[in-house]
């Protein structure tokens, strides 16, 4: 028996990357506190929930999985539930009300107060709760890397918060703000998680394009990210359309580290309803963008974000929509069915849809992208891409990912640690991953992305 055994914390997430990220900060700051990860709740002193709003789903999960908890803390008093992240932020003290067992509520601007808010109710035994917007003091710290094979790759947080306000979102009110970190800062880090190994960095924020001072600010980062020694790949999520600037366009094309695959959200087709989804671009902008960029870059990936039944959504805005689709061929779309979201200015609006229909036609459009991904996927066969390898994969195969964040599949070989890049010939596509077998490239096609 150890004299002074840690403690065990188990953490939950939902949500997006940025949610992800931030459980990696809370891991870093618990290890520090005398805590150790484990994957087992029954067995933890301490679990984490980090939450998610964003759609009525991901609070349903986050309740059920309080149902979870509830039950081992009946077992065990000792117990201690902590609940953070965009549900915490939205509802506050109500979690107390509508989970009483829940011991610490933290919103997303109060990360660097787990410690403090911890030993606080260790002290009282009162339950404890830090919902303010702050300045977050110690936000930037380097972030624990992952644990497992693909530590090669780490997000890096650019900015936090948005000033969009889409009418249908809540991430404005759970995440505050849009602020831009210090360009210095955030090259610190990439040079540290560089020194540690780190091959490709994903940039993180709800609109990384608008960076610091407009277009040119993140133009600046990635270029400078660029002439970091170590850094192979760099990558940034999520991009708007209104900000997508030619200087970025531009640098697809002068900058081989920078990987492409634009992820560019366009939620609907129609122009009425961007326009009361208040996304400042109407279809004709979006297309004439993504077209160039298509022109320019043959071999970028672009991927987008639909909601489907949006309030006031005509079958002819659906219709829209699905044409969309089908001009611009994306690669993978992530559809949603609109959910109402307390608080945000689409529950007022006019013409909700019955949820059915929500559903009828999110499923119309999630065929619809199907068809297409698996014939851009199976347009690939015989194409050799540069995978970076991330680890085993289903099947004892290995997996990783091209420069277009394809997910590629490929029998293992033992030339082909994690973290490093083979050339694989495509053999097979399906509509999210293709498969291939690694190549020496005689007599190969030229790497495609
Ligand atoms: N900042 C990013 C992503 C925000 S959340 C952006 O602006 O694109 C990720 C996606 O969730 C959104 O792109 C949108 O498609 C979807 N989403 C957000 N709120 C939603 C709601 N109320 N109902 C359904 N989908 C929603
Ligand atoms: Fe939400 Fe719009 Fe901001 Fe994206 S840009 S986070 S959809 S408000
Ligand atoms: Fe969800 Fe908050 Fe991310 S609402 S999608 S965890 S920013």
């Amino acid at each position: 028996m150890p004299i002074n055994p840690r403690k065990l914390v188990y953490i939950e997430t939902f949500g997006c990357r940025m949610n992800d990220h931030d459980s990696a900060r809370m891991l870093a700051m618990l290890e520090g506190m005398g805590y150790n990860k484990t994957d087992a709740p029954e067995r933890s002193d301490l679990i984490v929930i980090n939450t998610c709003s964003i759609r009525d789903k991901a609070e349903h999960k986050v309740y059920s999985t309080l149902g979870r908890f509830r039950i081992l803390k009946e077992q065990r008093r000792s117990l201690v539930i902590a609940v953070s992240g965009c549900m915490a932020q939205q509802l506050g003290a109500l979690i107390f009300k509508r989970a009483p067992f829940v011991d610490v509520v933290f919103g997303t601007h109060n990360i660097h107060k787990l410690k403090a808010l911890l030993d606080e109710r260790a002290r009282s035994g009162a339950k404890t709760i830090a919902v303010d917007f702050n300045d977050e003091a110690g936000g930037n710290e380097l972030v624990r890397l992952p644990d497992g094979p693909d530590n090669h790759k780490a997000s890096v947080a650019i900015m936090r918060g948005c000033d969009n306000l889409c009418s249908y979102c809540v991430v404005p009110y759970t995440r505050g703000a849009e602020t831009s970190r210090p360009i210095d800062d955030v090259l610190r880090e990439v040079q540290a998680l560089a020194g540690r190994g780190v091959k490709e960095v994903m940039y993180l924020g709800q609109n990384v394009n608008s960076y610091l001072t407009g277009a040119l600010g993140f133009v600046e980062l990635l270029r400078k990210t660029a002439t970091i020694a170590g850094i192979e790949r760099v990558r940034f999520m999520t991009s708007h359309p209104k900000d997508i600037s030619p200087a970025l366009i531009g640098l697809f094309g002068e900058e081989p580290k920078l990987c492409r695959h634009l992820h560019l959200p366009v939620q609907s087709g129609s122009n009425e309803v961007l326009s009361r989804m208040r996304r400042a671009y109407t279809r004709e902008d979006y297309l004439s963008k993504v077209m160039a960029i298509k022109r320019l870059y043959p071999d970028m990936a672009i991927t987008t974000d639909i909601i489907a039944g949006f309030p006031g959504e005509t079958d002819a805005d659906f219709r829209d929509t699905m044409e969309l689709l089908r001009t611009v061929r994306f690669d993978n779309i992530y559809s949603f069915a609109y959910s109402p979201r307390p608080g945000t200015s689409a529950m007022s609006l006019d013409g909700h849809l019955p949820e059915d229909l929500r559903h009828t036609r999110l499923r119309l459009l999630q065929e619809e992208q199907k068809a297409i991904s698996i014939e851009l996927n199976r347009a690939m066969t015989g194409a050799v891409l540069e995978v970076m390898v991330d680890g085993i994969g289903r099947d004892k195969d290995m997996q990783g990912r091209s420069r277009c964040n394809r997910l590629v599949h490929f029998p293992a070989s033992n030339d082909a640690p994690c973290g490093a890049t083979v050339d694989i010939m495509i053999t097979d596509a399906y509509a999210n991953s293709l498969r291939g077998v690694v190549c020496d490239g005689a007599g190969m096609a030229a790497c495609v992305c």
